[in-house]
C-alpha cells in the first residue's frame, strides 16, 4: 500500500466501531488533547484481509511426560478461513510436524514460543515483509545482502547469535559478508528485531528436522539411545497462503514432554517453602550433590499443570534424620490446599541412617490436568521429612 490514508472517524465517542472493508495493514491511532491543548497519542498496527489459521494437536496419551518406549498417538487438525481444512484445501505436506529431542533440556526461546499466543516465527516473517529487508535480502538467493537461508546456516550453532544479529540489524554495517553495508534500522524495537531474527534462524533448521505425518504414532526412544533425560518438543505449524495484501501468517502449537521425575526443588508455588543444596562429600555416604526441600510443619509445595492421564502412582522420595526430622503426616491433594485428598501417610521419626525411602501414593482414579499439592502436617513445630524427587509411574 502506498501513501497514507487518514480517516478521522470519531470524536469524543467512548466505544468507537469501525468495519474494515479492504485488506491491508492499517495503523489505528488514538489522539487525546487536554484542556490546555497538550496532545498525546498512541497507535497499533492491524492486519486486515487474512485470518490467522487455527491449528490443534490432539493426543492420546500423557501430555506432560514420556517414559521408555512409551507411545504418543496424535492427530493434527488445521482450519484456515481462506485456505480450507486439512484434506480439503490444505495438504498433508504443507503442515510441518516435528519432534525434536533436546538433550540439554529446554532453552528459554522454546518456552517463550510455547506460550506466545501468536507464533513468534509467523510474527518475524510478517515484520520482515512489512519492512525494507526484502529490498536487499531474499530467502534462498543472494541479492544485495546474503540470503536469509545462508545467514541461518552460518549462525545455527552460535547461541549468542540472536543478540548480535538484533544489534546488527539496528546499527547496520559491513564486513561480515563483503564490502556492501546493510542499512541501519535505529527505530526497530529489540523485540521486533528479535522476532525477525528468530524467523531468519528458523529457515536453515528446516532441513535437519523430521517432517512427520499429520496423524500417527511416535515412540519415545531417542533419550534411551542418547542415555540422557532431556525433553521432547513436539511442534506442528501451518503457514497459510496469504491474502491479497497481507503476507502469509503462521500458526504453531508446541507440546513439551519431559521425563517423569521432578526434582522436588522445582516446585511452582507453596507456603513456608525451604530448599537446600547438599554438596557431595559433606554428609557421610553422599557422593553426589543433592537438592531437597524441607517439609516444615504447616508448609506445602505445589507442582502445577501435571497431566495424570495413565499415571497409577506418584512416588515421593524422602530423607529423614532423627536429629533434624521428627516425622508427622505427608499428604497429597489435588488442585488446592483443601482439594481432593489423594492419600495421607504417617511418617515415623527417622531411623539412624540418612537413607532415602520411597512413599507410594495411588492416583489411578485421577485423570487430566491437575496441580499437585504436597502438604506437611504435625502437632509439633518441627520438620516432618525432606523430599528429593517426585516420580510419576504408569
Ligand atoms: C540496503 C540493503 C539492506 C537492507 C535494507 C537490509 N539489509 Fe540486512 N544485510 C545487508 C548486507 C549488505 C548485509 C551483509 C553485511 C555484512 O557483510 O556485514 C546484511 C546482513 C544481514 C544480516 C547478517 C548480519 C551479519 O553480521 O552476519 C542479517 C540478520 C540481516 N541482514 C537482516 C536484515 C533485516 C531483518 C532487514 C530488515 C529490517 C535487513 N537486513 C535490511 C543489506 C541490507
Amino acid at each position: 500500500m502506498n501513501g497514507v490514508w487518514e480517516i478521522r472517524l470519531f470524536q469524543q465517542k467512548k466505544k468507537p466501531h469501525y468495519t474494515f472493508d479492504h485488506p491491508g495493514v492499517f495503523t489505528v491511532s488514538l489522539g487525546v488533547k487536554d484542556e490546555e491543548g497538550a496532545f498525546g497519542s498512541s497507535s497499533i498496527k492491524l492486519k486486515v484481509g487474512n485470518a490467522l489459521p487455527k491449528l490443534s494437536i490432539d493426543i492420546n496419551g500423557n501430555s506432560s511426560f514420556y517414559w521408555d518406549n512409551s507411545i504418543l498417538s496424535y492427530q493434527i487438525s488445521v482450519r484456515d478461513e481462506e485456505d480450507g481444512t486439512l484434506g480439503a484445501g490444505i495438504t498433508e505436506d504443507e503442515v510441518v510436524t516435528t519432534i525434536d529431542y533436546l538433550q540439554e533440556g529446554l532453552d528459554r526461546n522454546v518456552i517463550a514460543m510455547e506460550h506466545g499466543a501468536l507464533s513468534q516465527l509467523g510474527m518475524g516473517r510478517f515484520l520482515i515483509e512489512n519492512s525494507d529487508c526484502n529490498s536487499c535480502h531474499q530467502e534462498e538467493k543472494k541479492s544485495i545482502g546474503p540470503s536469509f537461508y545462508a545467514i541461518s546456516k552460518k549462525y545455527q550453532m552460535d547461541s549468542s547469535a540472536k543478540k548480535y544479529l538484533v544489534e546488527k540489524i539496528q546499527n547496520g554495517g559491513a564486513g561480515v559478508w563483503g564490502e556492501v553495508a546493510m542499512a541501519a534500522h535505529p527505530a526497530l524495537a529489540d523485540s521486533d528485531a528479535g522476532s525477525m531474527v528468530d524467523y531468519i534462524l528458523s529457515l536453515g533448521r528446516q532441513d535437519i528436522v523430521n517432517n512427520l505425518p499429520t496423524s500417527g504414532k511416535y515412540t519415545f526412544q531417542e533419550h534411551m539411545k542418547k542415555e540422557s533425560q532431556g525433553v521432547y518438543v513436539f511442534t506442528a505449524s501451518y503457514t497459510d497462503k496469504g491474502g491479497e495484501m497481507i503476507g502469509p501468517l503462521t500458526q504453531q502449537q508446541t507440546l513439551i514432554l519431559r521425563k517423569p521425575i521432578i526434582s522436588a526443588v522445582n516446585f511452582d508455588d507453596g507456603l513456608r517453602t525451604q530448599s537446600m543444596n547438599i554438596e557431595a562429600g559433606t554428609v557421610p555416604g553422599l557422593d553426589e550433590a543433592l537438592a531437597l526441600i524441607i517439609g516444615e510443619a504447616g508448609s506445602y509445595y505445589v507442582y502445577e499443570d501435571i497431566d495424570f492421564k495413565g499415571i497409577s502412582t506418584v512416588n515421593v522420595t524422602i530423607l529423614q534424620h532423627p536429629q533434624y526430622m521428627n516425622g508427622g503426616i505427608l499428604e497429597l491433594r489435588m488442585d488446592s490446599v483443601g482439594g481432593a485428598i489423594i492419600q495421607s501417610l504417617n511418617i515415623e521419626q527417622g531411623l539412624l541412617d540418612l537413607g532415602p525411602s520411597d512413599l507410594k501414593f495411588n492416583v489411578s482414579e485421577f485423570e487430566g490436568m491437575h496441580d499437585l499439592y504436597m502438604l506437611f502436617k504435625s502437632h509439633e513445630n518441627k520438620p516432618i521429612c525432606a523430599v528429593t524427587d517426585i516420580a510419576f509411574l504408569r
